[in-house]
C-alpha cells in the first residue's frame, strides 16, 4: 500500500493544527461510505468535514473508530443545522451528533449557516463556546458567514470563530471574504473546492498551468487554494482521486499562475447567499 501523504498544517486562533487539506464527505453514506473515509484516512487526511444534515455521520464516525489512524491526529468536523438554532436546541443537537459519530468528543464544531432572518446564530454561537469550555468539542467556527456575522460573533460572544467555511474555488475567490478572515485570525475553509460538477476543470487556463507542471487539473486547483492560504476539502469517494487531491505539495505555481486562475471569477456557482440562503 502506498505511503500517507505528510500534510503541512496552519494554525488555527485556539493553537490547533490544521491540516492544508481535508477531505470534504458529502454523499459519502452508508457502507460504501465508511469504506471511503478509512481509505481517505490512509491516504493522509486528516480533517474529515460531515454535517448533521449530510446523514451521514454514523458512517464517518464509524471509519473513526475502525481506523488504525490514532484519535488524536483526526479532526472530525459536524455541524449544527438550521433547525436547531437557539441555545438550549444547539446543545442537544450537539449530543445528536455526538451519539451518531459514536465518538466521545469532536474536533471542530460550525454552524452550518447563519439563517439571519431566524437571527439565533449568537445564541447558537454561546453554545458553541459552552461546548467548547465543557471540553466536548475542541475548536468551534462557522459556515458561510459574513463579515457582519463575523463581527458580531465576536463582539456578542468573545470570541472569534477559528474557521469560516464558505464557497470558495476559482469561479468565486472570495478576496474580500478572505481579507476579512486574515484580519480576524480566521482560517478560511473553501466547500466545493474543485467546482464540484461545473466545467472549472476544463477551463483552458487550468489545462495550461497544469501541463507546464505535469499535474492534473485538479491538483492546479487545490494547489490554488493552498496557496491563498486557504483550506479546501474536496469530496472524492475514490481512492485514487482522493490521493490526486492530496498529492498537491511537490509542486508551486507561481503569483502570475496563482492571478490568471483567480480571473476565472464569476461569482457563486449555486444559491448559497449567506443573507437569503435557508436550508433547516
Ligand atoms: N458548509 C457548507 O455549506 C458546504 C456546502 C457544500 C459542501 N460542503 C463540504 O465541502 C465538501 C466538498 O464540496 P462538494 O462535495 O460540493 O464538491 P467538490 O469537492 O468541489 O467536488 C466533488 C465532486 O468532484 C469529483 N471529484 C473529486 N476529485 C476529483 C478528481 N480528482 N477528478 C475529477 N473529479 C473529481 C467527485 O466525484 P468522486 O467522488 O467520484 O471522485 C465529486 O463529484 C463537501 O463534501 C462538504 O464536506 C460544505
Amino acid at each position: 500500500m502506498a505511503e500517507p501523504i505528510a500534510v503541512p498544517t496552519l494554525a488555527l486562533n485556539d493553537g490547533t493544527a490544521f491540516p492544508a487539506v481535508g477531505l470534504g464527505t458529502y454523499k459519502l453514506n452508508g457502507d460504501e461510505g465508511t469504506a471511503a473515509v478509512l481509505s481517505g484516512l490512509e491516504t493522509g487526511y486528516r480533517i474529515l468535514d460531515t454535517a448533521l444534515n449530510y446523514g451521514n455521520e454514523d458512517a464517518v464516525g464509524r471509519a473513526v473508530r475502525e481506523t488504525g489512524v490514532p484519535r488524536d491526529e483526526i479532526i472530525v468536523t459536524s455541524k449544527l443545522p438550521g433547525r436547531h438554532h437557539g441555545y438550549e436546541e444547539a446543545l442537544a443537537s450537539f449530543e445528536e451528533t455526538r451519539t451518531n459519530l459514536g465518538l466521545e468528543h469532536v474536533d471542530l464544531y460550525l454552524i452550518h449557516w447563519p439563517l439571519p432572518r431566524i437571527d439565533k446564530y449568537v445564541e447558537s454561537f454561546k453554545a458553541l463556546k459552552k461546548l467548547q469550555d465543557d471540553g466536548l468539542v475542541t475548536s468551534i467556527g462557522v459556515s458561510n458567514f459574513t463579515k457582519k456575522h463575523l463581527e458580531r460573533v465576536r463582539d456578542e460572544v468573545g470570541v472569534v470563530p477559528a474557521v469560516n467555511q464558505v464557497e470558495l474555488h476559482p469561479y468565486f475567490p472570495q478576496a474580500e471574504l478572505r481579507a476579512v478572515h486574515a484580519d480576524l485570525g480566521i482560517v478560511t475553509e473553501s466547500w466545493s473546492p474543485i467546482g464540484k460538477q461545473s466545467e472549472l476543470l476544463t477551463e483552458q487556463v487550468i489545462l495550461d498551468v497544469a501541463a507546464a507542471h505535469g499535474v492534473t487539473p485538479t491538483q492546479v486547483v487545490i494547489r490554488w487554494h493552498v496557496q491563498l492560504g486557504a483550506v479546501p476539502l474536496p469530496k472524492s469517494g475514490d481512492a485514487g482521486r482522493q490521493r490526486e487531491n492530496l498529492d498537491v505539495f511537490g509542486f508551486e505555481l507561481s503569483d502570475e499562475e496563482v492571478a490568471r486562475i483567480s480571473g476565472l471569477e464569476r461569482g457563486r456557482l449555486w444559491d448559497g447567499d449567506p443573507l437569503t440562503h435557508e436550508e433547516f
